[in-house]
């Protein structure tokens, strides 16, 4: 099955074209084509995603994608032999999304093609699928990002509970405020990583800079990360002198430790689970790899599944994958009622489930 995605969540806009078969646990995915442009320096001057911003420049670049993306798979550039486009819908900026759906529905309308909404956050969790090996459900998903930190039960595709979530920021975006205080340009996920590693190879001790863990011992598998970012503040007006990378680390220390010991607590809850999936941009964190590895091996039932460092940011491969699940659970939807199709609404706040 040929499909064309779409994905404008947020401060990427990307466009693929997949031809994907075969069981969901291992599915068979071809790339025939996969675009993606970052609007990162232009929002880092605001220190974070300035929404119509965003909307103007999706609106410039998706037809520029689109061409790239149709000439990359070899297709015929008119009207390209696809069996169906997939569309983010949310959750995510509802500007940005709008146009990605907007965009959409008019190639549905041009190529007579059927186009099918997908959760952005759908797309994160089964990220894993492009990396080798079967999966094994039931699964839970540890999804952290700029706008969600979120424990999730995967029963079988398409069946998703929430665990636990976040009560205020997402601990993508406490990376990201942390990296403001500190003076470093955005995202800050990766500039904090580096400095955190930096100082964890030096032989400092950290222990006076040590902040808290919230919500570790909340008996819930709920997060809170606002808090936090607070105290790095804290730490930061009481001295003048404290190393940034030292600080970094003290943060990272903190944030990672309750995202491990939260998914800890969730996977000894559902011991029936074969897997644990991460997904979303914050997966790209080393410690957070090297954390989780540690806590899974003490489950020699659970297989930890990560995406690779490209697939864990937002694109339009995931999107096209998660279709792919979608239709296949779901084979009606290719069929369009008798009225025609049904507008597909943007939704900044779409849950799972
Ligand atoms: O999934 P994503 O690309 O967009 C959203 O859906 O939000 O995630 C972006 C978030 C940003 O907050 C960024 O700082 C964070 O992922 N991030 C990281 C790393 N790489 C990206 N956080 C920590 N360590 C990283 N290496
Ligand atoms: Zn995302």
């Amino acid at each position: 099955m040929k499909i064309l995605s779409i994905e404008t969540s947020c401060d990427e806009t990307a466009v693929a074209i997949l031809d994907i078969d075969g069981p969901l646990e291992n599915p068979d995915i071809k790339i025939l084509g996969n675009t993606l442009l970052s609007q990162i320096a232009l929002h880092e001057q605001y220190g974070g995603v300035y929404p119509t911003l965003a909307k103007r420049e999706h609106i410039k670049n998706l037809p520029i994608l689109l061409e790239q993306t149709v000439k990359e798979a070899h297709l015929e550039t008119r009207f390209p032999s696809i069996d169906l486009i997939a569309v983010t819908s949310g959750p995510g900026l509802e500007p940005a999304l709008w146009v990605g759906i907007t965009f959409a529905e008019e190639l549905g309308r041009k190529w007579q093609k059927p186009v099918i909404p997908i959760n952005h956050m759908e797309g994160h969790i089964w990220s894993v699928l492009f990396e080798e090996g079967k999966l094994e459900l039931p699964a839970i998903a540890l999804l952290v990002s700029g706008g969600h930190t979120e424990l999730v039960y995967i029963k079988d595709f398409g069946e998703y509970e929430i665990l636990g979530q976040t009560r205020d920021d997402a601990v993508g975006e406490a990376f990201d405020k942390v990296a403001r205080m500190l003076g470093l340009p955005y995202p800050g996920g990766p500039q904090i990583s580096k400095l955190a590693e930096r100082s964890r190879v030096s032989t400092r001790q950290v222990d006076t800079l040590r902040l808290p863990r919230p919500m570790i011992h909340s008996g819930d598998l709920d997060f809170s990360y606002s808090g936090l970012k607070t105290a790095v503040l804290y730490k930061l007006k009481e001295s003048l002198d404290i190393d940034k990378e030292d600080m970094a680390r003290a943060f990272e220390d903190a944030a990672i430790e309750v995202l491990v010991e939260k998914t800890r607590k969730a996977i000894t809850e559902r011991p029936e689970i074969k897997t644990l999936i991460v997904g979303g941009g914050v997966s790209a964190n080393i410690h957070l790899k090297r954390e989780l590895e540690k806590m899974v091996s003490q489950f020699p039932e659970v297989t930890l599944r990560l995406p690779s460092r490209l697939l864990s940011t937002d694109n339009a491969l995931m999107i096209g994958l998660a279709a792919y699940i979608k239709v296949k659970k779901n084979p009606e939807i290719l069929n369009p009622p008798a009225g025609g199709q049904t507008p597909i609404k943007a939704e900044g706040n779409a849950k799972l489930g």
